[in-house]
């Protein structure tokens, strides 16, 4: 196996994963979506809320709230020296005490921790009127994608299978191939219908329908175009790789379980 980049802008990013299965793919992806463990909101105690909004509307957009820390300085709570309970090696608070009239946003919360922080200080999260007042006190702690989506790294995480598409001898150029394809793979050189862009084939066999000589040959390939987009609590390349870890811990874990057995 092997991975080709494409695009790599750190919070976006595409690349191929050559020689592999849709199995490997699968879990690939589904790891970095829910295994690759990020920092979260995940109560909120309110000491004062005047606004217009109830404090579970409110507690649910701060969950929401994508946060930048040190990873690797939290424990997952249940991994925890405090046992679950909590305590600055599992989670950390951020508070809030803004008064109206003005709009609140990510960025007006102070955090005990000066690494963590909100990714992004523009996301509103409320507007206050004049003597409305909201004071409250919002834990994080780190937790997995499988749990709630506020714990994804990942907004996107999708891919494809990429095609081989070929051009039989027996092409009569009809061009109703080069007509009916959406993604253009086609074109025509010398009168002759010959393959342009088979990386953009969505495997949609159109083509095949409309193709009365049977000259198109379409398989699927063994690499796979993978689209990937950051929340922000770390970079692309991050996801991939703890993905990649947590898969392999995984598989260890199981490799014992069969020497057990
Ligand atoms: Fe591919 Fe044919 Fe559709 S080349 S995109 S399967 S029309």
């Amino acid at each position: 196996m092997k991975v080709e980049v494409l695009k790599d802008d750190g919070l976006y990013g595409e690349f191929i994963l050559k020689n592999s299965n849709p199995a490997f793919a699968n879990a690939w992806r589904r790891a970095m979506k829910s295994l690759v463990p990020v920092l979260a909101v995940d109560y909120v105690d309110f000491y004062m809320n005047s606004s217009f909004l109830y404090d579970e509307v409110i507690a649910h957009r701060i969950g929401l709230i994508p946060l930048k820390t040190d990873l690797d300085k939290f424990n997952l709570q249940n991994e925890c020296v405090c046992g679950g309970e909590g305590c600055p090696n599992c989670q950390v608070s951020l508070r809030l005490n803004v008064e109206g009239p003005r709009t609140v946003y990510s960025g007006d919360f102070v955090s005990d921790d000066p690494e963590t922080e909100p990714v992004f200080d523009s996301i509103p999260i409320i507007e206050l009127y004049k003597g409305q007042q909201l004071m409250l006190e919002a834990v994080a702690r780190l937790g997995f994608g499988r749990e709630h989506a506020k714990f994804q790294p990942v907004s996107v995480c999708v891919y494809r299978i990429l095609a081989d598409v070929k051009i039989k001898d027996s092409c009569s150029s009809c061009l109703k191939c080069v007509e009916i394809c959406p993604k253009n793979v086609f074109t025509v050189e010398n009168n002759t219908v010959v393959v342009e862009d088979g990386f953009s084939c969505t495997l949609c066999r159109d083509c095949l329908r409309v193709c009365e000589e049977n000259a198109i040959e379409i398989s699927e390939t063994d690499d796979f175009h993978f689209k990937v987009e950051s929340v922000g609590q770390m970079n692309v390349r991050e996801v991939a790789k703890r993905a990649l870890e947590a898969l392999k811990s995984k598989a260890e874990e199981m490799n014992t379980l069969m020497d057990e057995l």
